[in-house]
Parts: structure tokens; C-alpha cells; sequence
């Protein structure tokens, strides 16, 4: 390892628990967590340039261009938070997205540690995406079988309102799917030739997935 920074990668389809487990292991680690689809909402919301480019590939599971999803993350890396390390949840997705930030990375004398994969199967992502709501205030996700959403967030205070994300409607999940299969699969086999990739049964409850999670990745960055 040529220095202690902590880059982890995780990858898995769309509602493995990449979002739930992600901050879970940055706080556990104490590194950041860069979530581009996180971003891209934020931006949405406060009707950014950017956010509007978003929107229409968002609300039909395509993904946004490669060069504006990089530039966006290159910019995040910078800041001082990500300075220990991070976790990248839902970048890269393409082969292109991998090999930029490989060089982004490199510019910055790091490199990534370690590439777990949630693996889950696909009707199993689809009963998921069909029952999470999110709060509207900050954005944490639950599950409708662990808290009613009329009771909305509770998490760490916050009082916001749990809603459905448009792209959680049955024919953009299935088109998400199709997306990460074809375009974002293929980046197995990328950090698997490196010896980086470390799989995890992604369909355990949240606190074994949680876990194994943690084990594995700090048997590496630690
Ligand atoms: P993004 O927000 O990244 O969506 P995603 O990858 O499809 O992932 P999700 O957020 O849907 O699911 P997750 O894996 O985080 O699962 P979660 O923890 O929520 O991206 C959205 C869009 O933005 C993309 O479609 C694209 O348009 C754009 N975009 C983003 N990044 C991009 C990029 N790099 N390039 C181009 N475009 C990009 O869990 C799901 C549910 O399951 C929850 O209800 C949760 O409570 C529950 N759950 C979690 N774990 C478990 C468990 N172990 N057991 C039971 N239930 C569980």
C-alpha cells in the first residue's frame, strides 16, 4: 500500500443496500461517504444547473454522463472531509467512470483499498426498491417493513417527511436494473483482475450484512 489513504468502492445493483450500509461504515471508519446519487438529488432540490441535467435520466434509470458525474466527484474528493479516506457509493458505474477516477485518484497520490460487492438477486432488489421511502429532510432510507412511514424519519432527531423516490416507480426499477447489469456489472470483473473485489451476501439482514461488511474491510485498511 503506498499510503494509508482508505478509498472503498461499494458496488451492488440498485437497492442491495449500498446506501444504508455505506453510512454505516463511514461513520464506523470515520471517512467520508460520497454518494453520487445522494448528490445529484441534493443539486435537484436546490435547482442547480446540474440537478435539472440530472432529473430526466434520473427519473428514467439511465445513467447521467460520464463526464459530468466525474467532474462532480472529482470536485467532492477534493474537500477536506475526504482527506482520510471514503466511501464511494454508486461511483463508478462505468468502466469509463472507473478508469477516471483511477487518474483522479493517482493525481492525488491515492488509490483505492478495497471493492466490496453486495450481491443480491434481482427480485430481491425489486421487493426492496417497492418498500423503501426516504425522508424528504435528510435523506435516510428505511424500509416500510421496520418503521410505518406516517411516522416519518426519527433518525438522529430529524422530524422530515418519509417519501417515495420517483424512481422507485415498477418500470424504473426494472430499466435500473437493466442499467446496472449492462453497464455497471462489467466493473466486477475490472476490480476482480486487480484483486480488489471482496464479496458479501448482500441478502442477510441489515446488522449481518453490516457486519461481514466491516470485517472484510478492515482486514484490508487497517
Ligand atoms: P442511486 O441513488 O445511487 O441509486 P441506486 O444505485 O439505484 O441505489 P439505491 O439508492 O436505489 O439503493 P441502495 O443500494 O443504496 O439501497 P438502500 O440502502 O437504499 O442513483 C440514483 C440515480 O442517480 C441513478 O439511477 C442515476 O440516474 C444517477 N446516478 C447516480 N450515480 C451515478 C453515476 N455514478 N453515474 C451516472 N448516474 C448516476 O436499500 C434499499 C432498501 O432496502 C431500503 O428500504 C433499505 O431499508 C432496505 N434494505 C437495505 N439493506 C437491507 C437488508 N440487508 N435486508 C432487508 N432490507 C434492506
Amino acid at each position: 500500500m503506498t499510503n494509508a489513504w482508505r478509498g472503498i468502492i461499494l458496488l451492488g445493483g440498485p437497492g442491495s443496500g449500498k446506501g444504508t450500509q455505506a453510512a454505516a461504515l463511514a461513520e464506523a471508519l470515520k471517512i467520508a461517504h460520497i454518494s453520487t446519487g445522494e448528490l445529484f438529488r441534493n443539486h435537484l432540490k436546490q435547482g442547480t444547473k446540474l440537478g435539472i441535467l440530472a432529473k430526466g435520466y434520473m427519473e428514467n434509470g439511465e445513467l447521467v454522463p460520464d463526464e459530468v458525474t466525474v467532474a462532480m466527484v472529482r470536485e467532492r474528493l477534493s474537500e477536506p472531509d475526504c482527506a482520510g479516506g471514503c466511501i464511494l457509493d454508486g461511483f463508478p458505474r462505468t468502466i469509463a467512470q472507473a478508469e477516471a477516477l483511477d487518474m483522479a485518484l493517482a493525481d492525488m497520490n491515492r488509490q483505492v483499498m478495497v471493492v466490496p460487492l453486495l450481491v443480491v438477486r434481482d427480485g430481491v432488489l425489486l421487493e426492496r426498491l417497492s418498500n423503501r421511502w426516504t425522508c424528504r429532510a435528510c435523506g435516510a432510507v428505511f424500509s416500510q417493513f421496520s418503521r410505518p412511514p406516517r411516522e416519518g424519519c426519527k433518525k438522529d432527531e430529524c422530524d422530515g417527511e418519509l417519501y417515495r423516490r420517483p424512481d422507485d416507480e415498477p418500470e424504473t426499477q426494472r430499466n435500473r436494473i437493466r442499467v446496472y447489469s449492462e453497464q455497471t456489472e462489467p466493473l466486477i470483473n475490472y476490480y476482480q483482475q486487480r484483486g480488489l473485489l471482496v464479496r458479501i451476501d448482500g441478502e442477510q439482514d441489515v446488522e449481518h450484512v453490516r457486519e461481514g461488511l466491516l470485517a472484510k474491510v478492515t482486514a484490508v485498511t487497517l
